[in-house]
């Protein structure tokens, strides 16, 4: 029973008894004959029982010590799950059924696996059916399980916090288990559920590396636990609190999907897989994203429709082509106290309503986009003063305000249709292409109107939400924001076009959120803006070429205000807008590559699928330890081609350069793919905290 990808193969064996076992996932498989030579022998300490630990879906009843993939019970009772009679079904386009019952606890198990064979990204789901006469009380049911052979011995996880979402950090393997647990009722800022199991030594582009992600927006858990073979059996699962999944006789359970991939081309292999399973199977919209710009870091709460309008004027003379409107729009928004959940523009602000704005803006020739918080309203709000418990909460509890704001219980079909009816109207009376989705808050004692923990429902709701407006508005783009990078997950991007990566805007900070963030986003969904220097959240002084620089390869954009630019600076920032727009082709359709950062120069590019056009953003982080620079290796490009290699305008020789770094600047140089990737260039001097493009263009 195997399941094969473009470089991939996943290998399940039969047991005689119980589920099958994962026998490999990792490199493909030659076909043939791929029956294993499993029997353990028998040893002292051990059951009589041949036992694989690696099952698809561990239990506490066969033997099996390690993480349980379902801990459930009845009352007390049929709390031990054994599964018998599996049967393994290979269906159409790379998938396998399994399916299992335990007719001792009444439960029945169905298990399925995919990987499309034109990638190298597995899905797994699983559902858990009811079949005894009670209720069953289900507190985990893992999406899926995966075991990563011993070979692999790093492990790497992006939490962090709120500004320092994805921040990589590497650890060895866990003696026991590693837990990711997160109770926020979002995705979270610091328990991302990426992740990576790496072989020694793997830089980016060699090596065997496995990623794991939960595409689920709520609480999570998972775990990678170390077997007796040294290998690590990893699995993933919605977290449930108590009482919030309890299965009438006959009703099934389904997960979300638990996705891995694998690729022997290392990290930066692993995020081109990712990218091309997100690219085909998530993503409603292909290719070049438009340049935005939005208005929080330039505007904050003090929205005035004249400054706004002579805003949008700037911008469209920038070259910018999508004007978001965030925060501070809607009636009392001054600040964070009050107005949230109210859907009306403030009539102070917008005398003549929103759609004056909206058809200035369009009238330019840009789209109009507008920010909301769904999901959320202050206590100070129509929403919430006419309608008091419409939030979550528990009797008897104080309600838990974050940013002075509480959580509409969206389970509630009458607080579902309210929001979704507000969203209907603004989209259908004001010219909106796109809409900003925040969710700025955790979930704190998340009760129901019954008392009840209704985090799973709350997310559920979401979704039913985006999926309606989606369907009723299909050209609406929606971008997914929870205080910057807080909801990322894949469950998300399968119904939104775009993420905000950070909050953070300062480029320093976010060479390092990029590239965690970039292990499983491809390029165009990270939102990635210029900002004021000095920085608002970190104080720093930065260069516009450096800030731009690092914005570039992804989904680009500015948050300032364009009528606080000299003309000196917006001539230069016009450059990178064109420079953007003629790469961006190349940026939202081609390969990542990346490199770990080497005496704190760090290294993203994109290789045109064919190779005959690429792009590099090489930066200097910190000031180096060493007193030379290593030499700069560029991987992707085709080593028996020769490559012209350019430094694109408007950026500028600064400082004293060689006569060969200053042709960089202007016709370029040409060097053969193989010296690129091997013997590697030496790039002009970088200062800390500075940056350069390189583009190279295939000769002919
Ligand atoms: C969050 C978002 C910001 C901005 C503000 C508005 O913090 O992440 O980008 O939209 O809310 O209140």
């Amino acid at each position: 029973m195997r399941l094969d990808g473009l470089h991939t193969t996943l290998l399940l064996a039969p047991r005689a008894e119980g589920l099958p076992e994962i026998v490999h996932w990792g490199a493909r498989l030659p076909p043939g004959n791929t029956t294993p030579l499993r029997d353990r022998a028998p040893a002292r300490n051990l059951l009589d029982d041949d036992i694989a630990e690696a099952s698809v879906f561990p239990t506490l009843g066969a033997g099996l010590f390690r993480t349980p993939a379902l801990l459930a019970h009845r009352a007390g009772q049929d709390w031990s799950a054994e599964f018998g009679g599996a049967a393994v079904e290979a269906g159409p386009g790379g998938t396998l059924t399994v399916t299992a019952h335990d007719s001792v606890a009444g439960l029945r198990l169905v298990i399925a696996l995919a990987l499309p064979p034109d990638g190298d990204v597995l899905a797994v789901r699983t559902t858990l059916t009811n079949a005894g006469t009670a209720p069953l009380a289900v507190d985990h049911l893992a999406s899926g399980t995966l075991r990563i052979p011993p070979e692999a011995t790093e492990l790497r996880t992006y939490g962090g916090r709120w500004a320092h979402e994805f921040t990589e950090t590497r650890s060895a393997l866990p003696d026991g288990a590693l837990l990711l647990e997160n109770r926020r009722g979002r995705t979270s800022h610091d328990r991302f559920p990426l992740l990576v199991a790496a072989t020694p030594g793997c830089g980016e582009q060699d090596g065997g590396a496995w990623g794991l992600h939960l595409g689920w927006s709520g609480n999570h858990r998972m775990v990678a636990d170390r077997l007796g073979d040294g290998s690590l059996l990893v699995s993933g699962g919605e977290l449930l609190m108590p009482g919030e999944a309890t299965l009438a006789p006959g009703a099934s359970l389904p997960t979300s999907t638990f996705y891995a991939a694998w690729s022997g081309a290392g990290l930066a292999g692993l995020s081109r897989a990712f990218h091309a399973y997100a690219r085909r199977h998530l993503l409603r919209l292909a290719g070049p994203r438009p340049v935005t710009l939005n208005t929080w870091e330039g505007t904050y709460f003090d929205h005035d429709e004249a400054r706004l309008m002579r805003e949008a004027t700037a911008a469209a003379a920038l070259g910018i082509e999508r004007f978001v409107l965030d925060d501070g729009w809607m009636a009392g928004r001054d600040h964070e106290r009050a107005g949230l959940g109210d859907w009306t523009a403030d009539p102070r602000k917008y005398p003549n309503g929103l759609g004056s704005l909206a058809r200035h803006v369009t009238g330019l020739g840009m789209q109009f986009g507008l920010w909301v918080e769904p999901e959320m309203a202050n206590p100070d709000s129509a929403a919430l003063r006419g309608h008091p418990d419409a939030a979550l909460g528990l009797a008897g509890r104080p309600p838990r305000l974050s940013r002075r704001q509480l959580v509409l219980d969206l389970s509630r079909t009458e607080v579902w249709a309210r929001v979704c009816g507000a969203l209907d109207t603004l989209l259908r009376e004001v010219p909106i292409s796109y809409l900003k989705w925040d969710m700025n808050r955790d979930l704190v004692a998340a009760g129901d109107t019954a008392g009840r923990a209704a985090y799973g429902n709350q997310v559920f709701a979401t979704y039913a939400l985006l999926d309606y407006l989606r369907t009723e508005h299909p050209t609406v783009e929606i971008e997914s924001c929870a205080s910057g990078g807080a909801r990322a997950d894949w469950g998300m991007l399968a119904r939104t076009e775009r993420v905000w990566t950070s909050d953070c805007t300062d480029a320093l900070e976010r060479l390092r959120i990029q590239r965690g963030a970039s292990r499983l986003l491809p390029p165009e969904v990270m939102g990635a803006h210029i900002s004021a220097s000095p920085n608002h959240q970190t104080g720093r002084r930065h260069t516009l070429a450096f800030r731009a620089a690092v914005a570039l390869p992804y989904n680009f954009g500015i948050e300032l205000d364009p009528l606080t630019l000299d003309d000196a600076e917006g001539k230069e920032l016009a450059g990178w807008i064109a420079l953007h727009k003629r790469l961006r082709p190349l940026l939202h359709a081609g390969l990542h590559v990346a490199a770990d950062p080497i005496d704190g120069r760090t290294l993203a590019g994109v290789v045109a699928p064919g190779a005959d056009h690429a792009i590099y953003l090489v930066a200097q982080e910190a000031d180096r330890a060493r007193p030379h620079p290593a030499p700069l290796c560029l991987p992707g490009l085709r080593a028996d081609a020769s490559y012209r290699l350019q430094i694109p305008a408007p950026q500028r020789p600064d400082g004293k350069l060689s006569a060969t770094h200053r042709a960089l600047y202007a016709d370029g140089v040409v060097i053969a793919g193989g010296m690129l990737a091997h013997a590697g260039l030496m790039p002009p001097p970088l200062q800390p905290e500075t940056a350069i493009i390189l583009e190279l263009r295939q000769e002919t």
